[in-house]
C-alpha cells in the first residue's frame, strides 16, 4: 500500500487501483460533499473524538486557541476532515498547506505572518517539510514567534516577528518520521485507526443518503467488507457499484448487486484486488506459501519489487495472509484459506511457523 496521500500507486508505474487509499482526482472533487462538518457527525475514531471534543471544548470555555494537533494515520482515515471540523468547531478560518509545498523556510514565514488570530493551520504530510522550516515551526509552535532572515551572508539579520496565536494541525502517515521535538510542540495527538466493518456500513449509509442513492443493509455491508478499513475506499466503492446499480439494475444496491459489482471491478470479498490475489497465488502455487525472497516472489508475478513490497504487501500483511521473515515471505494458513486451497502437507512455510 502507498502511504504517501501525494504519491498514489500511478506514480510507482501500476495501474490506479480501487483500492488504493491515497485520492485520485475524481475523490478529491467528491470528498468535499462528503466530508462530516463536525464532531458528531464524524462517524467511529471513538477515542479521538471523546479526547478532541475535550480539548475543544476546554479552549472554547477558556476563549483561547486550540492547542496544536497531530493527525496521525494511514491515507484515506479522515485526518483532512478532522482538521476541517476542529476549524469549524473553533469557527475559526482555515489555512491549507502541506509539508512538500514549503520548499524554503521563507514559504512558511509568509504564510505564518499571514494567518489571522485563532486562525487554523493545517499543515499536511507535516513529514515531508524541509529542515529549516521544520525549525522555523518549532518557534512559531512555541512562542508564536518567527525570525525572518534579511539579507545573505556575513550581513545577514533576523528581525524578530510577533505571530498571532494560532492552532497548527499536523497530518502524518508516517508519525515515526517526525523528529522529537516536533513532536513533542503538539499538545495533542490523535492516532486514527482503521474502521470497524459496522462503522464503514455507516459511512456508507451516510454516503449513499448525500448521493441520492438507494441502497440497503446488506448491500452497504458487502461494500464495507471489502473497504479495507478506509473510508475512503468505502466511498469509492459505493460509487462504483452505484454506476453498476444504475446501468445493470434498477438503481437499488442490494448485497448481489454490490458483490456483481465489485466482482467485476476484482475487489474480492475481503478487499483483495487484482495484484493482491496475483502475489498470493504465486506464493501459494508457485512456492508452497514460501519461504520465498522478495525478489523472486516480484519475478513471478510480474512486477516491482518494490510494487510487491510497498504497494500489495502492507495490506496482505495486516490481514494476516502473508508474513514476513528473515528466510522470506511465508503464506499463513488464512492466506490458503482464502484462496479455497488446501495447503500442502509438510510444506516448508508452515512447518514450526504457524503450529496448528
Ligand atoms: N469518520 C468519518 N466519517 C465519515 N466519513 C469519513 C470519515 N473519515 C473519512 N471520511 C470520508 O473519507 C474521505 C477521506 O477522508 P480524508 O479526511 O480526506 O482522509 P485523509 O486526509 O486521512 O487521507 C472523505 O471523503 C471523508 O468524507
Ligand atoms: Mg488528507
Amino acid at each position: 500500500m502507498n502511504w504517501d496521500d501525494e504519491t498514489p500507486d500511478s506514480a510507482t508505474g501500476a495501474d490506479p487501483r480501487l483500492v488504493d487509499a491515497g485520492a485520485d482526482t475524481e475523490d478529491t472533487a467528491v470528498e468535499a460533499a462528503l466530508r462530516p462538518k463536525d464532531l458528531d457527525e464524524f462517524i467511529g475514531q471513538e477515542k479521538v473524538r471523546e479526547q478532541l471534543d475535550l480539548v475543544l471544548k476546554a479552549a472554547r470555555a477558556r476563549g483561547a486557541t486550540a492547542d496544536h494537533v497531530l493527525l496521525s494515520g494511514a491515507p484515506g482515515l479522515g485526518k483532512t476532515t478532522l482538521s476541517m471540523i476542529i476549524a469549524a468547531e473553533m469557527a475559526a478560518p482555515i489555512r491549507i498547506t502541506s509539508g512538500p509545498a514549503i520548499q524554503h523556510a521563507g514559504d512558511l514565514a509568509a504564510i505564518l505572518s499571514s494567518l489571522q488570530e485563532g486562525e487554523v493551520l493545517f499543515l499536511d504530510e507535516i513529514h515531508r517539510m524541509s529542515r529549516p522550516a521544520e525549525e522555523m515551526l518549532y518557534m512559531a509552535m512555541e512562542d508564536f514567534r518567527v525570525d525572518v532572515i534579511v539579507g545573505k551572508g556575513p550581513g545577514a539579520t533576523a528581525i524578530p516577528l510577533d505571530l498571532p496565536p494560532f492552532t497548527l494541525v499536523g497530518a502524518t502517515t508516517r508519525a515515526g518520521l517526525l523528529p522529537p521535538p516536533l513532536r513533542d510542540r503538539f499538545g495533542f495527538t490523535a492516532h486514527m485507526e482503521f474502521y470497524a466493518p459496522a462503522e464503514l456500513e455507516r459511512v456508507i449509509h451516510r454516503s449513499a443518503r448525500l448521493l441520492d442513492v438507494a441502497i440497503d443493509a446488506a448491500g452497504a455491508a458487502e461494500i464495507a467488507g471489502r473497504s479495507r478499513g478506509t473510508p475512503r475506499i468505502a466511498n469509492r466503492l459505493l460509487r462504483r457499484v452505484r454506476d453498476y446499480a444504475q446501468v445493470k439494475a434498477d438503481g437499488h444496491i442490494t448485497v448481489e448487486i454490490a458483490s456483481a459489482a465489485l466482482g467485476v471491478y476484482e475487489v474480492d470479498a475481503r478487499g483483495l484486488d487484482r495484484l493482491d490475489r496475483a502475489v498470493l497465488e504465486a506464493l501459494l502455487k508457485l512456492f508452497s506459501g514460501g519461504p520465498v525472497g522478495l525478489s523472486t516472489l516480484s519475478v513471478a508475478v510480474g512486477e516491482e519489487r518494490e510494487t510487491v513490497e510497498e504497494v500489495a504487501e502492507p495490506f496482505l500483511v495486516r490481514e494476516g495472509f502473508l508474513a514476513r521473515t528473515p528466510r522470506g515471505r511465508v503464506a499463513t494458513p488464512a492466506a490458503w484459506a482464502h484462496l479455497g486451497l488446501a495447503p500442502p502437507q509438510g510444506a516448508p512455510g508452515q512447518a514450526g511457523l504457524f503450529p496448528a
